[in-house]
């Protein structure tokens, strides 16, 4: 709550950013990696599931993603969270399997764990329930302690400002990342930052097992123009920053390939089984999927205009459609 309220100054944002990284270990990968390890984080917002087709259609296009997500936080949405909407998925792996799926699959969302950034799974907890999420400095260390932890190649950071953001204003965006980017640089990660608005939410659907459904149509080469150009637009950055393509809007065309093609389906559905759910299920993922039914919506606050909000409780399948 101090450094809520009265801020940290760059040395010791650096300082606790390092401190967090050193409660766990840091992933190694074998050398001929170099260069391709990559990953998007987003400072959070709602309907926000672009890691989801984001990391395995980086796999596709050869790239290594060893994303440590989070969940929900305040009020936005937590990418575990969501993929535990998929029965049997687990979000708990040791660095070795982590190396195993990489080696397999080419990626895997995993979360904090006691190997990993423990100093970030307690902080991020309590931050929740202490209202001590919109912290400058807690989300700069709470974000790059998660990806300095990744021994990563080139990192992209996508920045939301707006009403559903934790930076309201684009100002407190720009310093927001000016912050992530500082540290991740200092720290020898090419890292850049895409601000961006977050007034609406991300594609049509609110809630866990839907915006897997979402993300499943996006992976189909389907669904929603906003989602799919953050994807290919993250990942065309990520491709031009380590090296796999000429230029972003090229990385941009390879990822578009992946999603319309299939392969990064593949990958995803191939990071499912890796992470625990049945071959069965993993292998038949798709927009149609039957990911469960809610019972009730507890409590509904919905400001935004021109959406329609499907919306969930429990993180499973909406029955309501609302045209606001
Ligand atoms: N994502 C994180 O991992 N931490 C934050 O504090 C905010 C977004």
């Amino acid at each position: 709550m101090a450094i809520r309220l009265c801020g940290m100054n760059s040395e010791e944002t650096m300082t606790l950013t390092k401190e967090m990284v050193a409660s766990g270990c840091v992933l190694t990968w074998p050398e001929e990696w170099r260069g391709l390890l990559v990953d998007k984080h987003s400072t959070g917002g709602v309907g926000d599931k672009v890691s989801l087709p984001l990391a395995p259609a980086l796999a596709a296009c050869g790239c290594k993603v060893p994303m440590i997500s989070g969940r929900g936080l305040g009020h936005t949405g937590g990418t575990l969270d969501k993929l535990e909407s998929v029965p049997g998925f687990s979000s708990r792996h040791s660095p070795e399997q982590m190396l195993e799926i990489l080696h397999s699959v080419g990626c895997c969302i995993v979360g904090q764990s006691e190997n990993l950034v423990p100093a970030d799974k307690i902080l991020y907890e309590m931050r929740d329930v202490t209202a001590t999420v919109d912290s400058l400095p807690l989300i700069t260390a709470s974000v790059m302690s998660k990806k300095v932890a990744e021994s990563l190649s080139a990192l992209i950071l996508d920045v939301k400002f707006g009403e559903a953001a934790q930076s309201p204003t684009i100002e407190d965006a720009r310093r927001l990342a000016h912050s992530l980017v500082s540290v991740g640089v200092s720290l020898g990660i090419p890292t850049i930052a895409l601000i961006t608005n977050m007034d609406n939410p991300i594609g049509h659907c609110v809630g866990n097992s839907l915006e897997v459904i979402e993300a499943l149509k996006c992976l189909e080469g389907k669904g929603p123009e906003d989602l799919r150009e953050l994807v290919t637009r993250t990942g065309g950055y990520l491709l031009w920053l380590c090296g796999q393509a000429v230029s972003d809007s090229q990385g941009a065309e390879k990822i578009a390939k992946v999603l319309d093609d299939g392969s990064a389906l593949q990958c995803f559905r191939k990071m499912m089984e890796a992470q625990g759910v049945q071959p069965d299920i993993a292998r038949s993922l798709n927009s149609n999927s039957n990911l469960g039914n809610a019972s009730h919506i507890e409590e509904l606050i919905v400001q935004t205009t021109g959406q329609h909000v499907y919306l969930t409780h429990n993180g499973s399948l909406s029955l309501h459609r609302y045209d606001v």
